[in-house]
């Protein structure tokens, strides 16, 4: 949940889908309505987290990365995130908009690579307690629309972009039974259609999400 003031966004899904897109919409939808806002990524947000990140998703085929270590570099970058970022942001009364969170781990390095989602759920429980995402927005779009975003991109993928397809298929289908499993927390958007399509769907979330605040003020 979110801590007193701030609310903690988080936003979800599988490379090529929107997330960077939709974090600068909510960014720019937000500040039109008077909120300040931090955003920030995940593995990353600090530069020891970024450095972390270089690690893990730089990683060359000359020393293989363990899952164990994958999964535990990625609580390390988030431990960081959460103490110097996250928490003090939401302490602060601003709104954080983090791109990628636990869900990604429990997608990824759970649904995906076949580590224990138990073990998953102890680490998050250890590093970020009950602080979890007030909301979490899961991006989905059919394969062939992020298939032809990936092929536009320049700059070649890094070791877990570098994952057959059916790798994603897990991550994705990972991600959907996290968002059934908790219909409160998740909002599923798909990126399927237009630009203005998911701005408007992304104005009706900030909407609902700021309306309970005002009746809080009022
Ligand atoms: N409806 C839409 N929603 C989101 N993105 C769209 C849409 N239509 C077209 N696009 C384009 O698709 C691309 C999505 O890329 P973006 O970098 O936002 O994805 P991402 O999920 O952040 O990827 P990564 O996991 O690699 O960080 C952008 O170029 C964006 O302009
Ligand atoms: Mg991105």
């Amino acid at each position: 949940m979110s801590t007193d003031r701030g609310v903690f966004l988080s936003v979800e899904g599988v490379e090529g889908v929107g997330k960077t897109t939709a974090i600068g919409m909510l960014e720019a939808l937000l500040a039109d309505r008077g909120i300040e806002t931090l955003r920030t990524r995940e593995p990353g947000g600090t530069p020891l987290a970024e450095a972390i990140r270089g690690l893990v998703l730089g990683a060359g085929a000359e020393e293989p990365v363990t899952d164990t270590t994958e999964l535990l570099l990625m609580f390390a970058a988030r431990a960081q995130s959460v103490a110097h970022v996250i928490r003090p942001a939401l302490e602060h009364g601003q709104w954080v908009l983090c791109d990628r969170f636990t869900d990604a781990t429990l997608a990824y390095q759970g649904h995906a690579r076949g580590l224990p989602l138990r073990r998953i759920y102890e680490l998050a429980e250890w590093v970020h307690g009950d602080l979890w995402p007030h909301t979490t927005l899961l991006l989905t779009a059919r394969a062939e629309t992020v298939a032809a975003r990936l092929a536009d991109r320049a700059g070649g993928p890094d070791r877990i972009e570098r994952e057959p397809g059916s790798f994603f298929e897990r991550a994705e289908q990972g991600y959907l039974a996290l968002a059934a499993s908790d219909p409160k927390r998740y909002r599923v958007v798909s990126t399927d259609g237009s630009l203005e399509a998911l701005r408007a769907d992304l104005a009706r979330l900030v909407d609902e999400l700021m309306a309970p605040q005002d009746s809080e003020t009022t």
